[in-house]
């Protein structure tokens, strides 16, 4: 019988066969699949594991405090913050390209969490009997299946060292949700308490807003960035849109400038663009037919409230041809 509390009792006693007393480290990101491996890792091994959250400054409004506080009220997980806001400004001052984007934010994410990481098993490096030996990581079944089944190159994965990572920092993967699909990731997590905003959290890429911001990334536009991206996801929430919604990226065109009117002057802001899909697998999409009303509501809403917009437009496109973020 496939009940979410059966499956987090086995899946709780795996861990512990596995981990024994080492410790055990996570990097959580704030989406679902981390933040459900770590819950069953906390509650199977308890203060065994330290998390590291590594916030970039890429992320949506209120989903920092949803990780150091929510999260961790709720599963009394050991959080590590690192506020690397700077770090990732700096490296990313100037660059448009949106793989170049990608390849700095993604260079920088395991820089600052190598050196946490590091930070840590230094820590532990006393405890002879009980090192920092293992690394959660969030992978499901579908990634299994796609990376050769749980044999071969993905068997090499999960008993050798994480590819990427340097020489002195070298671990055993914990993959606690390899047997599972991401509507049983949901059930385990809610079985195991995890927050409703994080549970049911729509797709949101690594990079986050780094790459909703056509045009190079500062901390002025992603502050008008995600002041837009709030009102549009509150009035879709209000509107009960989230479960026929796959996601709806909402970018700042911050290259791009027209001429508006607003009381009796003359505006030249940016236009923001609501891409709001519609998917079963994010390979094909459609745009969602979200109700005029709602659309007309985050419109003025976006233009009355956050002065640098004043425009508000809308993507009409399918995927093929666009794809769902705009970089
Ligand atoms: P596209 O834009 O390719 O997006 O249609 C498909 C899905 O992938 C997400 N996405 C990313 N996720 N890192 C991620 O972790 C990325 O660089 C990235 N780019 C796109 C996107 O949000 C959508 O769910």
């Amino acid at each position: 019988d496939w009940t979410a509390a059966n499956v987090v009792d086995e899946l709780v006693e795996a861990i512990r066969q596995q981990v024994g007393e080492s410790r055990v480290l996570c990097a959580l990101s704030g989406g679902v699949d981390s933040s459900v491996a770590a819950a069953l890792v906390q509650k199977a091994v308890g203060d065994q594991l330290t998390c590291v959250f590594v916030d970039h400054g890429l992320l949506r409004a209120g989903e920092a405090e949803q990780v150091e506080k929510d999260f961790v009220d709720a599963t009394g997980v050991d959080l590590v913050v690192v506020d690397a806001k700077d770090q990732f400004l700096s490296a990313l001052a100037g660059v448009s390209d949106p793989e170049e984007k990608r390849k700095i934010i993604g260079r920088e994410f395991i820089r600052v969490f190598e050196q946490a990481a590091r930070d840590i098993v230094g820590e532990h490096r006393g405890d002879n009997d009980h090192p920092v030996e293992f690394l959660v990581q969030g992978t499901l079944y579908p990634d299994v299946v796609e990376s050769g089944g749980g044999t071969g190159a993905a068997n090499i994965k999960s008993h050798h060292n994480v590819g990427g990572l340097p020489e002195d920092l070298q671990f055993k993967l914990v993959e606690p949700l390899r047997s599972l699909f991401k509507d049983e990731v949901r059930q385990v997590g809610l079985e195991l308490g995890v927050p409703e905003g994080i549970v049911w959290r729509q797709p949101f890429p690594g990079p986050g807003l780094g790459i909703r911001i056509v045009g190079d990334v500062t901390a002025e536009r992603l502050e008008v960035l995600r002041a837009a991206d709030a009102i549009a996801r509150e009035e879709l929430t209000a509107a009960g849109l989230d479960r026929d919604i796959w996601q709806c990226p909402v970018v700042l065109l911050a290259d791009v400038r027209s001429v508006g009117v607003q009381g009796d002057g003359r505006t030249y802001g940016h236009p923001i663009v609501l891409r709001p899909v519609s998917s079963e697998d994010a390979m094909t999409a459609d745009w969602t037919r979200v109700p005029y009303d709602v659309l007309a509501k985050i419109s003025t809403r976006i233009t009355n409230e956050v002065r640098e917009v004043n425009r508000v437009v809308l993507d009409v496109t399918s995927k093929p041809p666009g794809t769902i973020e705009w970089e």
